[in-house]
Parts: C-alpha cells; sequence; structure tokens
C-alpha cells in the first residue's frame, strides 16, 4: 500500500552528561540513518561542584539536529531524552539562564543535606519516600534548586518578579526549541519530573507539600507534566536557530530521562524487565508494573515511563558507583593495563582471580548498601597473584555489585527475574557480560544496536504521533543479532563466589570514619 512505501524517519536528541546527540531512524526497520555528536564543557568551580552551559548544551542539540538532517527534509516526529536530575533556571522575559546548570552528580548540597535532614526531617532520610520515592539526597533536584534559591541573587530577583522558570535539560531544550521567549512550551515529563524529588510518585503531579517543605515555595515556575509520548509542541525554526524551515512542522513528541529511554529502548515492557547500563557506573532498572513499590532496601522508586492516556508504568533504580570508572583507576593510577581494549585480553589469561575479591568502594558503596564509610579493599592475595588475577577481579567487582543490587530488586517485589538486558559501552567486552551470567544464574541479553537511550526517545516520540499505536507496533530492530550469554558455572560455585564477595564487602565497611 501506499502507506508503507513511503519511508517514515523518526528522530531523537540524546542530551547526555558529557556529550549531545541527534540520531534519525527508519521507523518501519529501527536502522540508524544518521547522526551528529558534540561533547560539552564541565565546569568545576570547586571541589565536588560540577556545571555545565546551558546555552551551550542547547547549541549543540541545535547542531546535533541540523547536522544530522544535512541530506533530510522530513521527519515525523522528535523525542528527547537527557540527563537526569540536572537543574537549569531561567528567566522567562529574556530567556537567559540565571545560572549554569548545576549536575546531578554535583554534591555542594552534601552539608545542606545533612542539616537539613537532622533539623527539618527528624534525622530521616527516608521521610518522603512515600511521597516522591526517594530519599533526600544531593542527587535530586530539590535539593540543588534550594542552594540556588540560598546562594544566586539573579534567582531571588527573577522569583520577585514572577519570571524564574525552572527545568531539568529536557524542559530547557523544549521550551527553546518551540519558540523560547516567542510562546516556548514549558513541559517536563513524568520520568524526569520523578527525579526531582516534587513530584507526587502515586498522583504523578506536582506536590505541594514537597514543595513547601524542601523549601522550593512557590515563586519557582515549575513546568507542566506529560505523559512520555504526547505532542509537547512543535519546532520553531527562526534566524537565530539556523534551524530549516522545513522543521516547523515537526512535532516534539516524546520525552523521558535516559536511563528510563533505554528501558523502552530494550523493550522492558513487562514487570520483571531488567536492563543494566554499563558506563562509568552501573544504572539499572527494573519494570515493576503499574504499582509503585516502595523499596526496604535502598532502591529508588521511579517512573519507567507513560504513554499517553495510559497508565504511568513504575520502575525501580539501583545504582553502582564504580564500573568503567574502576576500568580507568586500574589503567591510570596502577598502570595495570594500557587501555581498555587491553582490559579483556589481560583478564582472559587466567581462568579465575585466585582467589581474589576487589571491592572497588572508592567512595563508599551505593544501592544496597549506602555506606559512604566504605572504602576499597583487594583480598585474598597470595603470592601467586598476577596482575591478570587483579584485573579480573575488578571486573568480577562490577558483576558482583549489579547482582547485588538485582537481588534487592527481587526481594523487594518477588518478581521473578529471568534475565538481564545490558547496554552502555562497556557491554562489548563479552568476558564481562559472560561473568555477568555466570554471576547471576540468569542470561545476559546484548542487542546488536546498542544506543538504547536514543532509540528509547524516539520511539517513544513515533508513539505520540502514532506512527506505532503502542508497543505491539514497535518493530523487532535486530532482533536476530542479539548475543545471549548463558550461565556457565553451577549453583554451588555461584553460591560460594557470593559468600566471598560478601565477606570482603564485610572488610570494606568502616574504613573512612
Ligand atoms: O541520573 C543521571 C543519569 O541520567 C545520567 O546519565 O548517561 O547522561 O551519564 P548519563
Amino acid at each position: 500500500s501506499k502507506h508503507t512505501m513511503t519511508l517514515q524517519r523518526i528522530g531523537a536528541i540524546d542530551q547526555g552528561t558529557t556529550s549531545t546527540r541527534f540520531m534519525v531512524f527508519d521507523a518501519s526497520t529501527l536502522r540508524p540513518l544518521a547522526t551528529h555528536q558534540v561533547c560539552h564543557k564541565q565546569i568545576f568551580p570547586q571541589p565536588g561542584w560540577v556545571e555545565q552551559d546551558p546555552m551551550e548544551i542547547l547549541g549543540n542539540a541545535i547542531t546535533c539536529l541540523k547536522e544530522s538532517c544535512k541530506d533530510i527534509n522530513q521527519l515525523e516526529c522528535v523525542g528527547i531524552t537527557n540527563q537526569r536530575e540536572t537543574v537549569v533556571v531561567w528567566d522567562k522575559e529574556t530567556g537567559a539562564p540565571l545560572y549554569n546548570a548545576i549536575t546531578w552528580n554535583d554534591v555542594r548540597t552534601a552539608k545542606d543535606v545533612q542539616s537539613f535532614v537532622t533539623e527539618e526531617c527528624n534525622g530521616d532520610h527516608n521521610i518522603f519516600r512515600e511521597a516522591c520515592g526517594l530519599p533526600v539526597s544531593t542527587y535530586f533536584s530539590a535539593m540543588k534548586l534550594r542552594w540556588l534559591i540560598k546562594n544566586v541573587p539573579e534567582v531571588v530577583d527573577a522569583m520577585a518578579r514572577g519570571v524564574c522558570m525552572f527545568g531539568t535539560v529536557d524542559s530547557w531544550l523544549i521550551w527553546n526549541l518551540t519558540g523560547g521567549t516567542n510562546g516556548g512550551v514549558h513541559a517536563t515529563d513524568v520520568t524526569n519530573a520523578s527525579r526531582t524529588m516534587l513530584m507526587n510518585i502515586k498522583t504523578h503531579a506536582w506536590d505541594d507539600e514537597l514543595i513547601k517543605s524542601t523549601g522550593v515555595g512557590k515563586d519557582i515556575i515549575l513546568p507542566e507534566i506529560k505523559s512520555c509520548a504526547e505532542i509537547y509542541g512543535y519546532i520553531m525554526p527562526t534566524k537565530e536557530n539556523g534551524i530549516p524551515e522545513w522543521m516547523s512542522k515537526v512535532p516534539i513528541s516524546g520525552c523521558v530521562g535516559d536511563q528510563q529511554s533505554a528501558c523502552i529502548g530494550q523493550r522492558c515492557f513487562e514487570p520483571g524487565d531488567i536492563k543494566n547500563t554499563y558506563g562509568t557506573g552501573c544504572f539499572m532498572l527494573m519494570n515493576t508494573g503499574t504499582l509503585p513499590v516502595t523499596s526496604k532496601h535502598g532502591l529508588l522508586t521511579t517512573v519507567c515511563y507513560q504513554f499517553g492516556q495510559n497508565p504511568p508504568v513504575y520502575a525501580l533504580e539501583g545504582s553502582v558507583a564504580v564500573a568503567g570508572s574502576g576500568i580507568r583507576w586500574l589503567c591510570d593510577n596502577m598502570n595495570l593495563v594500557e587501555n581498555n581494549d587491553q582490559v579483556e585480553s589481560v583478564a582472559r589469561t587466567v581462568n579465575n582471580t585466585a582467589g581474589v575479591y576487589f571491592v572497588p568502594a572508592f567512595s563508599g558503596l551505593f544501592a544496597p548498601h549506602w555506606r559512604p564509610d566504605a572504602r576499597g579493599v583487594i583480598v585474598g592475595l597470595t603470592q601467586y597473584v598476577t596482575r591478570a588475577h587483579v584485573v579480573r577481579a575488578l571486573l568480577e567487582s562490577i558483576c558482583h555489585q549489579s547482582v547485588d543490587v538485582i537481588d534487592a530488586m527481587v526481594n523487594d517485589t518477588h518478581i521473578a527475574v529471568h534475565s538481564v538486558h545490558v547496554d552502555g559501552g562497556m557491554s562489548i567486552n563479552s568476558l564481562i557480560m559472560q561473568i555477568q551470567a555466570d554471576l547471576l544464574g540468569r542470561n545476559v541479553i546484548r542487542p546488536a544496536f546498542l544506543e538504547t537511550t536514543v532509540l528509547g526517545a524516539a520511539i517513544s516520540a513515533a508513539i505520540g504521533v502514532n506512527v506505532y499505536n503502542g508497543v505491539d507496533e514497535i518493530p523487532k530492530c535486530n532482533g536476530s543479532e542479539n548475543v545471549t550469554f548463558e550461565p556457565e558455572i553451577d549453583g554451588p560455585t555461584r553460591g560460594k563466589k557470593k559468600r566471598r564477595w560478601d565477606m570482603a564487602v564485610q572488610r570494606s565497611l568502616a574504613w573512612h570514619v
């Protein structure tokens, strides 16, 4: 038919912590057609502070959009996915940022968080968990906003004039791309909103109580919360942004936080589906269905996705602090290996770690331990041990830590887990993936197309304009090219390794006191 003959192109912006990219896909196959990527500066004004320039990020997003569409004159829709929690505040009248973006991993609010918990939360980090699914932490947007209100006169002034706009990076891009001061849409999606600490996890609306108790208050203009798949607005080409005129008919119809977007890209649509992204650290999410689960094991309750009028689907999230950064440490600090490529070949020269366990708790341990007092340990050393065993032990530690998070997910939900979907830079390392399957005792599935984050946003946008009428119509892209790693060690061996790992973790605790 005529319909299937036309090539339908869908696109997405992935605005990540270190770079921004745009990718265009063929909607019928989900094969990539074009892409462009640009890195941006990380600004470190003081130890623990991490900022980025919102104008640079916006400029890069526009460049990526234009460059990847050089040979294209039609797009059905555009989706946006982004680094989460990062805070941008800007002046509604001038469109100018009121401060640099404060990045999700910035810990300038550590002291404030401590005193806030002691003085205003009865010493209980978990006091808002029922309301927003999150513990009080430097990580989420609210504490960063609180800092801006207390420390930046431009923000206070804009609040007094009623022009102080807040948004995570998705909102900043959407507002600017749909017109900015010229009628831009001020919106966010429910997954990004679920990371601010200001959204009620059950009603999916901004929560007056949370807005008040966190000290954010009513004078900041919050974006409207929408689903991940609906029309937010249309791209507005101007002389200044140089976006080609044909894009004025292109809707922005998808928006989703980057870790959630990877879940969509991995087709984690059933309760119990898990994706693990191996990057600097690991981000793991488990689809838990349409009811939020409050974690008893230090996991976060978050929205996984919501497509249009359908009810939101929730996830439990846990992260591992040191994964790729552990490999960097082996290369840069210890000179045990020259580069990433060498890691796998060196580790493969031995069949096991010769009893060595490495807990890379360089700055404490995240979920499910949450022990800031932990520090790294390497235990089980004998004269037999070589660098290859230590390198292999570090690779195992990444997998042991991921198992700990998945065990916590199973304990919280009692949902059976059959397999884990993996992506991220380190997932191309087949040795790590085999170790992961061995230690997990479950299959590890690696898709042929690893750019699941940008793919998820493109899929959401396509659902938002009915290019796909629901998840069943999403093409099973590259399905046959998935690589499945199956566990190759037996239960008793796995149990023994797990007990040793737990002992090693015990030895890493209470070190930095
Ligand atoms: O929560 C932070 C996360 O969204 C950042 O992801 O891939 O941009 O480092 P990434």
